[in-house]
């Protein structure tokens, strides 16, 4: 972290309620994304969810709405949940980056970049205290900027997806893991990950019904891993 990127945890800290979290990360100055963003758009869905679905950031449309996956790539992830038999209402959906890095504008539409490895490093913060207050059972990556701030650099979503894999004893969210004032002392991390590809993939995608099926394929496999009785 630097001076002018030091990292969400000020803004964070103290913050336990999902409505603590949502007003407070619209003050954050923990990155410049800030700047150029509508509105800082946190994780939405049940406290108490089974899933977590991490996406990448938002896009145009949460960015004016203030509320993840409601656009198009949104819908896509909804109706695949729902082909593997996932109650999308039953899921929290997030973003490894809560600002919108906005890029330039294309006629009328807003064009954004995928965000940097130093915005998902100041970020990881508000993940890491959206992953202590839900405490899902499961995690499902969407594509390689959420798989790299749990698993580093060198993930590939092509080398694992559609397969269960155990939450890293290091991540980029970690730093933050050993700072009671951001995550409570018992905090237990995901008991799985199931990495696949992002719906913005699969919506830009010449062969977009096969993608769609490989997605649903690796969701169901998210859907066979949860456990009713567990957490
Ligand atoms: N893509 C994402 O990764 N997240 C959103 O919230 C919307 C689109
Ligand atoms: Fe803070 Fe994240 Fe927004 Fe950067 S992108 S200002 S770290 S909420």
């Amino acid at each position: 972290m630097t001076d002018e990127r030091p990292g969400a945890q000020a803004w964070v800290a103290g913050r336990s309620t999902l409505a603590e979290l949502r007003s407070a990360a619209q003050e954050c100055r923990g990155c410049e994304l800030y700047r150029d963003a509508t509105q800082a758009v946190v994780g939405d869905g049940p406290v108490d969810a089974m899933l977590m679905v991490i996406g990448e950031q938002p896009g145009d449309q949460e960015d004016l709405a203030g509320e993840p996956f409601v656009g198009p790539a949104g819908r896509l992830l909804d109706n695949a949940l729902g082909k593997a038999g996932i109650d999308p209402a039953s899921v929290f959906r997030t973003n490894v980056v809560k600002h919108f890095r906005f890029s330039g504008t294309r006629g009328k539409q807003r064009i954004h970049k995928s965000p940097s490895r130093v915005h998902v490093a100041a970020c990881g913060p508000w993940l890491v205290a959206e992953l202590d207050l839900v405490r899902p059972q499961g995690v499902v990556l969407l594509g390689g900027t959420a798989g790299k701030a749990v698993y580093g650099p060198g993930f590939r979503v092509g080398e694992t997806r559609g397969t269960l894999q155990q939450w890293p004893s290091e991540s980029s969210a970690a730093p933050a893991h050993s700072d009671p004032a951001v995550i409570g002392a018992d905090y237990q991390p995901p008991q799985w990950v199931l990495p696949t590809t992002h719906p913005s993939a699969v919506l830009r995608s010449r062969q977009r019904e096969e993608d769609l099926a490989q997605l649903v394929s690796d969701l169901s496999v998210a859907a066979a891993a949860l456990d009713p009785g567990g957490n």
